[in-house]
């Protein structure tokens, strides 16, 4: 008999692609519970053709329930997600709020799955970009080593939320009706918590989240600390520029990696081709390389110009991209889930 699952913020951008992924799952699944803020309540949305009522989440709501993805940002997860724990449930958290904490698995099944089974009944989804660099990187982790890492993203705007890609669909409107940039609607880009607001249409925008410690943002700290985290080496250098762009979905990256050991680029595109969940697109002789556009609705990350570095012996460069709600959250999610189950680790 199957699981009881719940959907908290089933009505965001990472919600909806929840719900998609939970139809498609070979998950045994016996009851499907949508969860939201009071704004949502009543709404009806569909899950394998029938519509399933939105509910305002409240503590009791996790009466039942044996896994649930939350996905209504740290606070919501701060507030709910121990209620729900205390109450039997494996919470799969989106957000950022445990990820660092010791006792939180911090997991891409394809990198770290063993981890699972340390769960205290919270499992930490990883930051987007964290997720599909890991995705491309174990296996030249494994094939010569990492001694350093320099990424630079360029991060799709549905990762700030479906208010977010609201906004840069309104200013590209007024834009090309020929409004001037100074009289945009910008309220809600780069980040909504912060003081100003700066169009991203026609734009790019080299802050996601709020500004931190030594000048970098917290999303770049989260590809730092996330990484050392998830690959187990604390002493593996990285540092990251992260740039929203005026792209709805998937986030592209390039990564400038050193090796360990000597390795060439033959050797880095057979050991990504090999590797779970990538798709490699690299022949340059055909304008062959990962697109955006061309990862969106897929579950896969794919790698392309793949390429030794011009002056470091050991410097390879790559270009990675993946649907950023997707791998980057809702399959991930849904992907630990069914990891949770094969290694039976769900109602322990
Ligand atoms: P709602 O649609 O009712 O506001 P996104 O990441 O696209 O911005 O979506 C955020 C999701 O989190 C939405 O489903 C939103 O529900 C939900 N949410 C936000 N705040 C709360 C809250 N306090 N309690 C429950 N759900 C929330």
């Amino acid at each position: 008999d199957g699981y009881n699952v719940a959907v908290v913020g089933a009505t965001g951008a990472v919600g909806t692609k929840l719900i998609e992924m939970l139809e498609q799952t070979n998950l045994p699944l016996k009851n499907v519970k949508l969860l939201a803020s009071q704004r949502s309540a009543g709404r009806k949305l569909l899950f394998k053709g029938a519509g399933i009522f939105v509910e305002e989440l409240t503590a009791d709501s996790f009466d039942d329930v044996d896994i649930a993805f939350f996905s209504a940002g740290g606070s919501t997860s701060q507030k709910f997600a121990s209620e729900a724990v205390n109450r039997g449930v494996v919470v799969i958290d989106n957000t950022s709020q445990f990820r660092m904490d010791k006792d939180t698995p911090l997991v891409v099944p394809e990198v770290n799955k063993e981890t699972l089974k340390q769960h205290q009944g919270i499992i930490a989804n990883p930051n987007c970009s964290t997720i599909q660099m890991m995705v491309a990187l174990k296996p030249i982790k494994e094939l010569a080593g990492i001694d350093r890492i320099i990424a630079s993203t360029y991060q799709a705007v549905s990762g700030a939320g479906a208010r977010a890609v609201e906004e840069v669909k309104q200013q590209s409107r007024e834009i090309l009706d020929g409004e001037l940039t100074e009289n945009l609607t910008t309220e809600i880009l780069p980040v909504a918590s912060d003081k100003k607001h700066y169009p991203l249409a026609f734009n790019a925008l080299a802050q996601i989240d709020e500004f931190a410690e030594e000048d970098y943002t917290k999303e770049e700290w989260k590809m730092v600390n996330e990484t050392k985290k998830i690959m187990e080496d604390s002493q593996i250098k990285v540092s990251a520029t992260c740039v929203r762009v005026p792209v709805i979905t998937s986030h592209s990256e390039s990564i400038y990696i050193e090796t360990i050991e000597q390795t060439s680029v033959d050797q880095i595109r057979d050991s990504l081709e090999k590797a779970p969940g990538i798709v490699v697109e690299d022949d340059p002789s055909q304008q062959v390389y990962p697109q955006a556009l061309n990862s969106v609705g897929k579950k896969e990350t794919f790698v392309g110009r793949i390429r030794q570095d011009l002056d470091i012996e050991d410097g390879y460069h790559l270009w990675v991209v993946s649907d950023n709600l997707l791998k980057g959250a809702a399959w991930n999610s849904v992907q630990i889930a069914e990891t949770l189950h094969e290694m039976d680790l769900v109602r322990v």
